[in-house]
């Protein structure tokens, strides 16, 4: 079915296509940093997946297949016919594998962030839950307050005011149904670690050293089980490696995207 809700993009630069996939509860304004130092490479495209950013704030349920066909829809409405290198931070990498998973023959290569490949566990489930419930009484700063301290590396949360405050602001102007969508999606997410033996185009895995909310080991299992993939564990950077360690986070990006094939 093809998407049937106002979907916010920007586009950026010349050379193929990169999709940059945001993860929860963030939007586009996430990948700045990364649009203008890769631009001059790749065109780059930064989706706001439904009910974030300036995407249509429609009710959920969502699913990671739903909001990867998004993706595919928008790639459509822009004539991007050929390959993507797919990138997801975090809930963004749950969507990049279903892109994976829907659109292989779409996918030039992977770029996953933060992510993990497996579902969630019964607890993690109940957490999901309450945060629904958060998110119904309290709104969208509340979810940012619960979630701000764990995003960032300690010493990140200690002096990057400006990040902080950055990120408050994102995460308070995500929707209500986009958070409750996206959190109903997380919840019933499958397993991705299995398909991911197949996957054979090549991969580049970038983790924070000290990732409070998706440990490295994590990260760690799906470089093992991609049989094409290359691991950069970041120091000193926590959920956001992209905002926490810019340049190195860049460099690696674009040093993987001038050797693909
Ligand atoms: C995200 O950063 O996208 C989410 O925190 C991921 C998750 O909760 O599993």
């Amino acid at each position: 079915m093809k998407k049937t809700f106002q979907m916010a993009y920007s586009m950026a630069g010349s050379g193929r296509p990169l999709l940059l996939i945001h993860g929860y509860p963030l939007s586009r304004a996430l990948w700045k940093a990364q649009v203008e130092a890769l631009k001059e490479l790749c065109t780059v495209i930064t989706p706001d997946l439904r009910g974030h950013g300036e995407s249509e704030a429609i009710p959920g349920p969502y699913s990671m297949d739903m909001l990867a066909d998004d993706c595919a829809h928008l790639l459509d409405d822009l004539q991007l016919q050929q390959p993507v290198i797919v990138g997801g931070l975090s809930m963004g990498g749950y969507v990049a594998m279903a892109f994976c998973r829907r659109y292989p023959e779409r996918v030039a290569g992977l770029l996953l962030t933060a992510t993990r490949a497996g579902a969630d566990s019964p607890e993690g489930r109940a957490n999901r839950e309450r945060a629904m419930q958060l998110a119904q009484e309290s709104g969208a700063e509340a979810i940012a307050d619960s979630m701000l301290p764990k995003m960032f590396a300690p010493g990140t949360y200690a002096q990057r005011l400006d990040l902080i405050a950055f990120l408050r602001r994102m995460m308070s102007q995500t929707s209500v149904e986009g958070i409750i969508g996206a959190l109903a999606a997380m919840k019933d997410r499958p397993d991705s670690l299995p398909g991911l033996t197949d996957f054979s185009k090549p991969a580049l895995i970038i983790h924070g050293a000290e990732d409070q909310l998706i440990p490295p080991q994590d990260a760690q299992a799906m470089h093992t089980t991609l049989p094409q993939s290359q691991f950069m564990l970041l120091p000193s950077a926590g959920h956001l490696p992209n905002l926490e360690q810019t340049e190195p986070y860049n460099a690696a990006v674009r040093h993987f995207i001038q050797r693909l094939p």
